[in-house]
């Protein structure tokens, strides 16, 4: 099977425009009813996307309401694995991921060849993949899971011996929640998530004492060891409301969340774990999409995803198995 993931050798042109940023969102609104198509967003996209999106939200989130959508059209507006489980979820609609350069090195970490080599060493044992991963890993895969759900995931499977692929901090994490189980984990890892130590959290910890910390299950074992929680971006929005009385939070994830998170409480205050304005918790695939790109999707309905009918339905397989299991939080 081939990798979908990298993007192809020759490098698309991609327009330019000098429409202001008004304008541009005039027109894709514009062109969305004309097409009849929905803009997904993922919460770690730029602001300007995250506003004028019919739907922001985590992986998870996504993927459920990909496949509930009425739409023709599905602009992605994230990276090109989530495209993908919008177009599996959906295969009979156009799926346009706005800039191919929108990749992600924990997918790009583990191929179906790898995958395949390391099932030899465990044939006993159950594979659960990370929505983090190209379609063709997923086909072959059991089980998908997100950060929303990969406790609940690992935790539903009547195999005791489970291969967790391919992020080793979140798969760290299930383990220490899942004692029960026998995890072995994949060596990737998300580097924007994985750049974090607990020394620059702390750090920030000592300017605001009274501050909440929440952190993704992406971060290392010494960061989410001194979290008050531990969630998916979305997880967070939730986790915030178990604090009522809190003024500061600080958050160890990408610094997109802190858009939303600000957005939804405009009367607390939300400061990234990095101390430095969010600068190293900075994806450059998640920030690669802007304004225009989204534009010019709509106007010439590219990048379209395409997959092969196999890979489609082997990985439909995997994201249903893990689209029946409930939310952890
Ligand atoms: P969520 O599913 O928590 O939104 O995370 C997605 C992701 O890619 C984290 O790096």
């Amino acid at each position: 099977m081939t990798q979908t993931q990298t993007p192809p050798q020759a490098a698309p042109q991609y327009h330019q425009t000098d429409l202001p940023a008004e304008e541009l969102i005039a027109q894709i609104d514009r062109l969305k009813q004309e097409k009849n198509a929905v803009v997904l967003a993922h919460n770690y996209q730029i602001p300007e996307i995250q506003d004028l999106a019919d739907f922001t939200g985590d992986s998870l989130g996504l993927s459920v309401e990909a496949s509930k959508t009425e739409a023709d059209i599905i602009v992605f507006c994230g990276v090109h694995f989530m495209a993908e489980s919008a177009k599996i979820m959906s295969p009979t609609k156009k799926v346009l991921l706005p800039h191919l350069g929108a990749g992600c090195s924990l997918a790009d970490s583990i191929t179906p060849e790898s995958l395949d080599d390391w099932k030899q060493d465990y044939p006993d044992h159950t594979v659960v993949t990370y929505v983090n991963s190209t379609a063709e890993v997923k086909a072959e895969s059991y089980i998908c899971c997100t950060s929303a759900n990969a406790v609940s995931v690992v935790r539903s499977l009547d195999n005791d011996k489970v291969l967790f692929t391919p992020d080793r901090n979140l798969g760290r994490w299930v383990a220490e929640q899942v004692p029960e189980k026998d995890v072995v984990i994949y060596d990737g890892v998300c580097p924007t998530h994985d750049v974090l130590r607990a020394a620059s959290v702390k750090s920030t910890h000592e300017d605001y004492p009274e501050a909440v910390i929440i952190a993704h299950p992406e971060c290392r074992q010494d960061v989410v060891e001194i979290a008050h929680e531990v969630c998916s971006t979305t997880g967070m929005l939730k986790a915030v409301e178990k604090y009522p009385d809190a003024k500061t939070f600080i958050i160890a994830t990408e610094n997109g969340m802190l858009h939303q998170l600000r957005l939804r409480f405009p009367h607390q205050e939300f400061v990234a774990a990095d101390g430095c304005i969010g600068c190293r918790l900075h994806c450059p695939y998640m920030k690669i999409t802007a304004l225009q790109d989204v534009y010019f999707s709509l106007c010439e309905e590219r990048y379209e995803i395409k997959l092969d009918d196999e890979v489609i339905a082997g990985a439909r397989k995997a994201l249903e198995r893990m689209m029946a299991v409930p939310r952890d939080d």
